[in-house]
């Protein structure tokens, strides 16, 4: 593991993490993911207005939703709080209150971001809103087929024998149910990471996400502002795709960027190695991942795209001499990709997961996940839908596995969840 990580983020011990999805990435899917040996999680970006806005009525604002980014209690450090915005002075702010959780008043942060012309209340459905907001499934690429469940709604959960299931989730997930954590870290974020990366398109022609690297100047007063407003003690990232598209100028453009960053203090990067234009059509290109690698020595530098299972975190590695492998795709409805990592590295056969435990990861991942949904929406409909995505994912691990994928797209209920579970999943096969 490289020093320089883990002199800043001692947890994080292993050179993997799971990366910001959106849709995917709550406290949920990351404790699962840390009890599986992941030391680190970033969640999905969050937009500065978002943030900013607060309140009722703005906690479903349009790229992700607050809840889904609350740390997740004890059991869920270290934790990166993902940011993406438009404006320096918004994004500014809006890591600060992620980083000081309720210490001021939204309308303290309000004024801090906009000064006197601080709205009330920011629109942000309208000006920023659903219509721009990253549509999950538009990361997808050819998974979002797989993960394409219609959103009907489904009869109220009554998991875990009417008992509420989300008490029974334990300590681990207070600061999910309380805002706020049982110890000094279970509320916060210890690092904040600048989006540089997203491709969903430009709104009221600002950039922001991956379309900042068509403009590196205001990409770069974005990382100076979020960086001069927090506390040195809080270490800032960013992630960035390999550039904006394939041509010079914008290959340009992200070495002028990752460089200021570096300059600046930015403690690693994050590259996806496709660009912008290329959503998630064709190739991660490690080959120019190594080429920045070799140019970018400053900092250490994680690698994403094509990481599939625990095996092309290695090949990563070694191909690009990259820091550490961010994992996406790879980890969703499969968490033992981190422990199979864990084994590579210590010279052991990675493992695939028995029917047992595969089981057990159901069952908690959709224990958890009530846990997580119950406090801030409804919470037995909206874990049944959201449990689906994943469900599906996880069925490949099973031998019938059509079968088992079928009969997970069918649940709409628990007694169907805790049936298909008792079908399959009770014995090995
Ligand atoms: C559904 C989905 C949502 C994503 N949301 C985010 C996000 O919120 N923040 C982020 O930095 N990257 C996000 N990404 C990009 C991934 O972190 C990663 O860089 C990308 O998927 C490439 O890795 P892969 O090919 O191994 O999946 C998302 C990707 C997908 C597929």
């Amino acid at each position: 593991m490289d020093p320089r990580v883990t002199a800043l983020v001692p947890a994080f011990d292993a050179p993997f993490f799971q990366a910001g999805l959106a849709g995917y990435s709550d406290a949920a899917m990351r404790i699962i993911a840390r009890r599986h040996g992941c030391p680190y999680c970033v969640t999905e970006a969050l937009l500065d207005r978002t943030l900013l806005a607060g309140g009722r009525g703005f906690d479903k604002a349009d790229l992700g939703e607050l809840h889904d980014n609350v740390p997740g209690g004890e059991a869920d450090h270290p934790l990166a709080g993902q940011i993406m915005g438009s404006e320096p002075r918004e994004m500014a702010v809006a890591a600060l209150k992620m980083i000081e959780q309720k210490k001021r008043s939204d309308k303290e942060y309000r004024l801090l971001a906009y000064g006197d012309a601080a709205p009330a209340m920011i629109p942000v459905r309208g000006a920023a809103g659903a219509a721009g907001g990253l549509d999950a499934t538009e990361g997808l690429g050819d998974t979002g087929d797989a993960c394409g469940v219609a959103e009907e709604s489904c009869d109220p959960l009554d998991y875990e024998d009417g008992a509420a299931a989300g008490e029974g989730a334990g300590s681990e997930l207070d600061g999910v149910r309380d805002g706020a954590g049982g110890d000094d870290t279970a509320g916060r974020f210890e690092v904040i990471d600048v989006n540089l990366a997203c491709p969903v398109k430009k709104i009221a022609s600002k950039a922001r996400g991956g379309h900042w690297l068509t403009e590196p100047a205001g990409a770069i007063r974005i990382l100076e502002a979020v960086r001069e407003m927090l506390p040195a003690s809080v270490p800032c990232t960013v992630k960035l795709r390999r550039a904006f598209d394939d041509t010079p100028e914008m290959a340009a453009n992200f070495d002028r960027i990752i460089a200021a960053a570096f300059d600046m203090g930015y403690a690693w990067a994050t590259v996806h190695a496709r660009t912008v234009m290329q959503k998630y059509v064709g190739p991660s290109r490690w080959d120019l991942l190594r080429d920045i690698v070799k140019r970018h020595t400053k900092r250490p530098i994680f690698g994403s795209g094509d990481v599939w299972e625990a095996a092309d975190i290695i090949r990563m590695m070694a191909y690009t001499g990259c820091s550490g492998v961010s994992v996406a795709r790879g980890c969703i409805g499969n968490p033992w990709i981190f422990r199979q990592a864990r084994d590579l590295l210590a010279g052991r056969p990675a493992l695939a997961p028995t029917i047992a435990e595969q089981r057990e990861v159901l069952h908690e991942h959709f224990r958890l996940s009530l846990a997580v949904t119950r406090r801030f929406r409804h919470g037995e409909e909206a874990t049944s839908r959201m449990m689906r995505k994943f469900a599906i994912r996880f069925a490949a691990h099973h031998p019938q596995s059509d079968e088992v994928r079928r009969r997970f797209i069918a649940v709409s209920t628990a007694d169907a969840w805790r049936n298909v579970l008792d079908t399959y999943y009770a014995k090995e096969t």
